[in-house]
């Protein structure tokens, strides 16, 4: 197995927008990546350039010591060479073929005798419970089982790449569960490298192994979920990654939130611009037991948990809370943060905690 490895990456449409900007990285091999950003960050382009459906105006794109471009060289390795599978949004199965033909449709272009498309076939019926559903058309499936055939089809020709572009957001949410499952204990099987593209942080965080955060045409910070989510490298990517998002404060001097925060962080004041705090950090307690009180401005109940929206010095922050609040809208109530919890920014956003 291989590395994707990207170098000095760019693509502009019509010569002026780049939506691809010098952009550096390696997807290592066996990895689910996830690159994660908001729409028009340059995901897509970025995925459609490692599968050749997009010329790079210039840089590298290598997949272990194969070059599949190349400005410098002026190489460009077509995509049918480059062995990917790929699957995006409308993964659209072909209406007048049987589901069998359709997973094995990778394979008859490839000229393979019949014997061997039906003993893939019947691999692949297996892994997907497919069975018994092979000589039926997509029009009879569940969106489920159209999914499933989606996915063996992509898989028919052993890939050694898979590329998915946001497959999943056509699906109802239970579907999407399900199926993030099955990604994830497919990867787990078969080892193989995926990178997968959404622009949704739970599909990301649930399934990733790494996570690279996408914003306006570079990659803001690439590491494991947990660690985008606890240590955010930026105050960008601390915003995106998170429901509800952090709270964040401005740390103007002589303020007594601004204060409260910056006590609990232990950095130089003088560096901060910004702090953060995720909504769990934040904790109701009674009135005049935490140093600092809050009024409590909207109650959202979620089944799971609450989502308590408050009036801290008069600036609104949200609360999220595995317990029912212990007062209700309008009250005033005591606020206390959870250890390690508050993130600071500097001047360009930078997370202070990460970058010392
Ligand atoms: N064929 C094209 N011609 C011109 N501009 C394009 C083209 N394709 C994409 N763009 C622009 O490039 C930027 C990046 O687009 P891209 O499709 O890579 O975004 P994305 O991150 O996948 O967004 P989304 O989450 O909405 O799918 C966008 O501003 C988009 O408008
Ligand atoms: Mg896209």
């Amino acid at each position: 197995m291989s590395d994707v490895i990207l170098k000095n990456l760019v693509k502009n449409y019509g010569g002026k927008f780049l939506a691809v900007n010098d952009l550096s990285t390696t997807f290592k091999a066996g990895e689910f990546v996830c690159l994660l950003g908001p729409s028009g960050c340059g995901k897509t382009t970025t995925l459609r350039m490692i599968a050749g459906l997009e010329r790079p105006n210039s840089g590298e794109l290598l997949f272990g010591d194969k070059v599949f471009f190349s400005s410098r060289t002026g190489e460009f390795l077509r995509p049918e060479k480059r062995n990917l599978g790929l699957m995006f949004q409308s993964y659209a199965l072909w209406p007048h073929m049987t589901v069998e033909e359709n997973v094995v449709f990778g394979l008859a272009m490839r000229k393979a005798t019949s014997t061997e498309k039906a003993n893939r076939f019947k691999e692949l019926a297996k892994l997907f419970h497919l069975d018994g559903l092979g000589a039926r058309y997509p029009r009879e499936l569940s969106g489920g089982q159209q999914q499933r055939v989606a996915l063996a089809r992509m898989l028919a020709v052993n890939p050694s790449l898979l590329l998915l572009d946001e497959p999943l957001s056509n699906l109802d949410a239970a579907l999407r569960l399900e199926m993030r499952a099955e990604l994830k204990r497919l990867h787990k099987t078969l080892g193989c490298t995926v990178i997968f593209v959404t622009h949704d942080q739970l599909e990301a965080m649930t399934m990733a192994t790494t996570i690279a955060v996408m914003n306006k045409g570079v990659i803001e910070q690439m590491a494991k979920p947990m660690d985008i989510y606890h240590r955010p490298a930026t105050r960008f990517v601390a915003n995106f990654v998170g429901n509800p998002p952090m709270n964040m404060v401005g740390a103007a001097q002589g303020d007594d939130l601004a204060a409260w925060l910056g006590n609990a962080c232990a950095l130089p004041a003088r560096a901060v611009e910004t702090f953060g705090v995720r909504p769990e950090a934040l904790r109701m307690a009674a009135p005049g037991a935490g140093a600092m009180e809050a009024v409590i401005d909207t109650i959202q109940p979620t089944g799971a948990d609450w989502i308590i929206g408050l009036a801290v010095k008069g600036r609104p922050m949200f609360a999220l809370s595995a317990e029912p609040p212990s007062a209700v809208v309008g009250e005033t109530v005591g606020l206390t943060l959870k250890p390690d919890g508050v993130h600071a920014f500097d001047g360009e956003g930078r997370n202070l905690e990460v970058v010392a």
